[in-house]
């Protein structure tokens, strides 16, 4: 038998030359698309538009989100499906985070009550960027904390990394400045607005008020009664 290439696969053939092409494009591409995400989070006044509350309008048809799968304060397992039709107000961070997860929760919790009859409309979630230390009853007890509503999730370190891709946070783990091989956890801190569709309708920079984030989402809901 004759196991030498025949005249049709020679060992660098046009082909494989083509493929390489195309694995160079591939790269390339990967490249420019990661440097429009660059600019996109950088420079949101790309596709989006920043008012001086904190806003961040979103042009319609953004791609952010999508379905998950996690575990409440409660230990069961929840989905997106289980929101469909509802809005979710949902922010990312981590029940250790000393001063700016805390700050945000509690601006969703007041924007909340601020809308009054409609708030039923509105799931307001937190998403921990560290299901390591944050386990279901490490969650109870700190969303209850901010309001009665709120819903706390976690998941395996795999589930977590999924959704938080989804929704384009960042994380990461950073050593402690109290020492200790204690850590917290660098994370985006975006407070996202999803539709009734599960599609993104606005995000809002941390440090908006209340007042301003209450405004834009009695906005959204009446655009979509
Ligand atoms: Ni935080």
């Amino acid at each position: 038998m004759n196991n030498s290439p025949g005249p049709l696969k020679p060992s660098s053939s046009p082909a494989s030359s083509r493929l390489r092409l195309v694995a160079m494009a591939a790269v390339a591409l990967g490249i420019v698309l990661l440097a429009a995400g660059a600019v996109f989070w950088l420079r949101p006044q790309g596709p989006t538009q920043v008012t001086n509350s904190g806003v961040i309008q979103v042009a319609k048809g953004t791609a952010m989100g999508g379905p998950f799968e996690l575990v409440d304060q409660n230990g069961g397992t929840v989905t997106q499906a289980q929101f469909a039709g509802q809005f979710m107000l949902i922010y990312f961070g981590f029940t250790h985070c000393p001063d700016v997860c805390p700050t945000e929760l509690q601006t969703m919790a007041n924007a909340l009550d601020m809308l009054g009859p409609d708030a039923p409309r509105v799931a307001p979630i937190f998403i921990t960027v560290d299901p390591e230390r944050d386990t279901p009853d490490q969650l109870k007890g700190y969303v209850a904390a901010f309001h009665p509503r709120m819903i706390g999730l976690t998941g395996s370190p795999e589930q977590i990394a999924a959704v938080a891709k989804a929704y384009k946070v960042y994380y990461s783990k950073a050593p402690s400045p109290s020492g200790g091989g204690d850590y917290q956890v660098d994370h985006t801190s975006f407070v996202y607005l999803m539709g009734p569709d599960g599609g993104l309708r606005s995000l809002f920079r941390s440090g908006i008020s209340d007042k301003a984030m209450a405004m834009e989402i009695r906005n959204q809901l009446r655009q979509s009664s």
